[in-house]
């Protein structure tokens, strides 16, 4: 039984697991740098590589001691070295290399945006999509389409043209005057409120586009909040707050804006690779209205659990051991890369 310890240090969450077989999670640990990033509103880069610092150490040995396995026993190491924030990034790449060279294990690099596609494989039933897929990775760095033929072989069909989606959502919490990060809160306003109250505009890009933009939706909140702001003049601040069945019906408004929009073109790119099968991942893979809404779907729609949907290291793990039966190995000059390894 093989077991892999995974390494994820590609934005603000410092995080490492032991999974076996590529399929039992013996340890998820995660470090999360939510706390102190809040204040910023959003990822501060330089606070990210120094915690991932002061972090990587004792997440290393809560997972191993966890997982109740010595590094004896750890067979490969895997890292998400790519994509991510560079200095972010550096920190995970680096554990990874200094444990596979001084234990002599193998290293196993995979591509972040890559594990989010394959966390569905985490879930109890051991799950057996059918190919042609469609891939969709949603979250704070990330929002694409991707025509999947194996779970290898993975090709880019869109993105996003500005804000990633779960991004969106951080900056519509931080414009309601609401916490960081703003999908888990957005989500659960969003259930309680009218999504039909305010029409908010889904931008699709053209009939047959599979690219994505959600920084108009994220203006159009700015300004039915503060007004819009005519030539000349600043955006208003806030003049009173907003009660709390106006924040859930922005929410639920916004919401059922970004699902119309993710939906969309999710039929879209099932219809061009004539798909079998969908699998989401990612931290707004979470979403409530999400899975209500994609469960009404003919194809079968395929969702990691709840614990794998953000950022994590089982999911790396995991996805290694794909690359560890053949012996794929990367070399010890394994670098950290900014962006993901599926480009257009
Ligand atoms: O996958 P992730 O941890 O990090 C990146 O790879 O970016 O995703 C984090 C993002 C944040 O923007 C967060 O607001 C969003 O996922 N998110 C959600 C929910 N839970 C987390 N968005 C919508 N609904 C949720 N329930
Ligand atoms: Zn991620």
């Amino acid at each position: 039984m093989a077991r892999i310890l995974g390494i994820e240090s590609t934005c603000d969450e410092t995080a490492a697991a032991v999974v076996a077989d590529g399929r039992t999670v013996l340890s998820n640990i995660v470090a999360s740098q939510a706390h102190l990033h809040a204040k910023y509103r959003g990822v501060v880069p330089e606070i990210a590589s120094r915690a991932h610092i002061e972090n990587i150490l004792p997440v290393l040995r809560e997972s191993l001691e966890a997982a109740k396995t010595t590094l004896d026993q750890i067979d490969a190491i895997s890292v998400a070295h790519r994509p991510g924030l560079i200095g972010s990034l550096l920190i995970g790449v680096t554990a990874a290399k200094t444990l596979a060279w001084s234990m002599g294990k193998p290293l196993i690099g995979v591509d972040h945006v890559h594990a989010h596609l394959y966390s569905i494989m985490l879930a109890e039933n051991f799950p057996s999509p059918s190919f042609p897929a469609v891939g969709l990775v949603i979250s704070g760095g990330h929002t694409a389409l991707y025509e999947m033929n194996s779970l290898i072989d993975v090709h880019l069909i869109g993105s996003t043209i500005d804000d990633a989606v779960g991004e969106a959502y951080d900056k519509v919490s931080a414009i309601l005057g609401l916490g960081y990060p703003g999908g888990p809160i957005i989500d659960k306003l969003a259930a309680s409120g009218d999504p039909e109250s305010i029409r908010f505009p889904r931008t699709l890009l053209g009939r047959d586009s599979l690219d994505f933009s959600f920084s108009g939706l994220k203006t159009a909140v700015l300004y039915h909040v503060r007004g819009v702001p005519s030539k000349g003049q600043q955006i208003k601040q806030i003049t009173r707050t907003l009660n709390q069945q106006e924040l859930a019906n922005i929410s639920a408004s916004f919401q059922a804006a970004c699902i119309d929009v993710i939906t969309t073109k999710l039929k879209r790119a099932s219809k061009r690779v004539k798909a079998k099968s969908i699998l989401i991942g990612g931290g707004v893979s979470a979403n409530r209205g999400l899975r209500q809404a994609l469960s009404r779907f003919s194809t079968p729609v395929f969702f990691p659990p709840l614990p794998y949907c953000t950022d994590n290291a089982a999911m790396s793990a995991a996805l290694a051991h794909l690359f560890y039966e053949p012996k794929d190995f990367s070399p010890l000059s394994l670098d950290a890369i900014p962006q993901s390894q599926f480009q257009r």
